[in-house]
């Protein structure tokens, strides 16, 4: 989704709603792989993909308050989540949505700034931070 210019609470409150979608996949994600990665080179990589685990779970919550707060219903859908065939197409998958995730939040900061949700903009900052920090484990962790 690009920067609508014209975007109103009620399409900011939509796109918070699929952020949250995206988390839940995070979670189930996570879930999966700290559970099921092999191999020597990737051992390291399963306390900090555990570590993550626990900050996606933060991430709905906020996210879900802040639905809520616009006057919306949270979502309790989760977008689909991606099988890999190996545990360095997990890691892949990881990085491509978490790199995703880092994409929504920029926008999604912005957003509420532009509509003048500065509290709002504000609540989002830790996901956006933690959301790079991810990307750059993950990085790391597959050689990139
Ligand atoms: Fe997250
Ligand atoms: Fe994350």
């Amino acid at each position: 989704m690009g920067i609508d210019p014209s975007m109103d609470t009620e399409a900011f409150v939509s796109a918070l709603n699929e952020d949250l979608q995206t988390e839940f996949q995070s979670i189930i994600q996570y879930v999966n792989h700290t559970a099921t990665l092999t191999g020597p080179e990737f051992m390291g990589v399963i306390d900090e993909l555990k570590r993550h685990l626990g900050q996606e779970l933060l991430h709905a919550q906020i996210l879900a308050e802040q639905v809520s707060f616009l006057g919306g219903n949270p979502s309790t859908s989760v977008r689909p989540v991606v099988q890999a065939d190996n545990s360095r197409g997990a890691l892949v998958a990881d990085l491509k949505l978490e790199s995703d995730q880092l994409d929504r939040y920029r926008e999604r900061v912005q957003q509420a700034n532009d509509l003048g949700l500065a509290d709002v903009a504000e609540a989002l900052r830790p996901l956006l931070e933690q959301t790079q920090e991810h990307v750059r484990d993950l990085q790391t962790a597959l050689g990139d």
